[in-house]
């Protein structure tokens, strides 16, 4: 049996006739952007981070680059990142003309290392963007610690957690801006790109809504400079159908994940752990194997790993194979191979089996039979 990575297509099965009628509005009326269903969904999500604003953007990249265009920094200014992350939490530093300065991680939870945000600041540090990578919240009350000391911005990189809760709270809401991602394959999943940012400063808020428009404050009165960073009405429409259903979405994925934990349980393989405090949402089920030795050596293990279940059927990947303090683009920011130890052990490592809300006890029981037979 073939397990997928994901199942883009039954999630929305039962579905079918609310989108077709939203979809059959819209296009009766031609409110092809933002508009109603926008704004409809943008009070659920606020809802759900427990923020007063909610701002629907055109991607999760988009949301953080606006958050940073928000702050107002100045071409130059540090952003403290983990290097063990998808490219748009870096990327959008640079792309806001801003400078990326790459940290380790903890390994446990695979979220950067406060200490290491510490250790990291200097005077020219503006913001830390903490990444609550696979579901599961950072460190936030350290990170919200630290920030206070240097007056810095925290950005949280929730685009892989949306639902997770950092004790008791929703993440979103835990730094000053809080970056979401609607790209298919995250908990809350569109049916294109879509993002959003919450926060709870009524200012940002204020600025970040005028940015995703151009920075327009009047017609064709223009404060600052923004971008076309809104996002579809069809958009609008399915996550604001989706969005009530997210719970129930976050709470299966939390079920696989026990079910994993309790089949893989004894395998030389190290199972993610849940952080005290922490409602991990599991966007990602991601294990390590093969000894902690230098990356080349564990990736050769994990590797093999990986090639046995693709071989047959099951569709397990690596995020990430690589830190993005080694990607070629960065090269002129100085840091070298072998210079974030955490990151590149884990990039050795990690294997990430499939976990999605659809996944039948067939898929995962086929999953588990397959990691078993390659230990055995
Ligand atoms: C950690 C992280 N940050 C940012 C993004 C960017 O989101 P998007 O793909 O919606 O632009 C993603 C996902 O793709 C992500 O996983």
């Amino acid at each position: 049996m073939a397990v997928p990575q994901i199942d883009l297509v039954s999630q929305h099965e039962d579905l079918l006739p609310q989108l077709r009628e939203a979809f059959d509005d819209i296009l009766a009326t031609g409110g092809f952007l933002l508009g109603p269903y926008v704004e409809a969904f943008e009070r659920k999500l606020a809802a759900v981070c427990a923020t007063p604003h909610a701002i629907a953007l055109s991607s999760g990249t988009d949301a953080l680059l606006v958050s940073l265009m928000a702050c107002g920094f100045e071409r130059g200014d540090e952003v403290i990142v983990p290097s063990f992350t998808f490219f748009a939490t870096a990327g959008s530093v640079v792309r806001a003309g801003l400078t990326p300065v790459f940290v380790d991680i903890e390994p446990r939870s695979f979220n950067i290392d406060p200490e290491a945000v510490a250790a990291a600041v200097t005077d020219r540090t503006r913001a830390i963007i903490p990444v609550h990578l696979f579901g599961q919240a950072a460190d936030m009350a350290r990170i919200n610690e630290i920030a206070a000391a240097h007056g810095l911005v925290v950005i949280e990189d929730a685009a892989q957690a949306i639902g997770a809760g950092y004790e008791g709270q929703p993440v979103g809401g835990l730094g000053r801006l809080g970056c979401l991602s609607f790209y298919p394959t995250k908990n809350l999943a569109g049916l294109g790109d879509g993002g959003a940012v919450v926060t709870c400063d009524d200012e940002l808020a204020a600025r970040v809504r005028c940015l995703r428009n151009h920075g327009q404050t009047g017609a064709y009165e223009h404060q600052y400079v923004g971008g076309n960073f809104r996002l579809d009405a069809i958009q609008g429409a399915a996550l604001g159908l989706k969005i009530d259903r997210l719970a129930s979405y976050n709470e299966r994925r939390g079920q696989l994940a026990c079910y994993y934990f309790e089949k893989l349980a004894g395998l030389p393989l190290a199972l993610p752990e849940a952080e005290a405090g922490r409602l991990h949402v599991y966007n990602q089920f991601t294990v390590r194997v093969g000894e902690d030795a230098r990356p080349a050596g564990a990736a050769r293990e994990r590797d093999a790993l990986l090639n046995h279940l693709n071989e047959h059927g099951v569709a397990a990947r690596v995020y990430y194979p690589r830190g993005l303090h080694e990607q070629p683009c960065f090269a002129g920011l100085g840091r070298r191979v072998g210079d974030l130890d955490r990151t590149e052990r884990a990039c050795g490592q990690v294997l990430s089996l499939p976990i999605f809300p659809e996944m039948t006890g067939p898929q995962q029981d086929e999953v588990v039979a397959q990691v078993r037979s390659y230990f055995s």
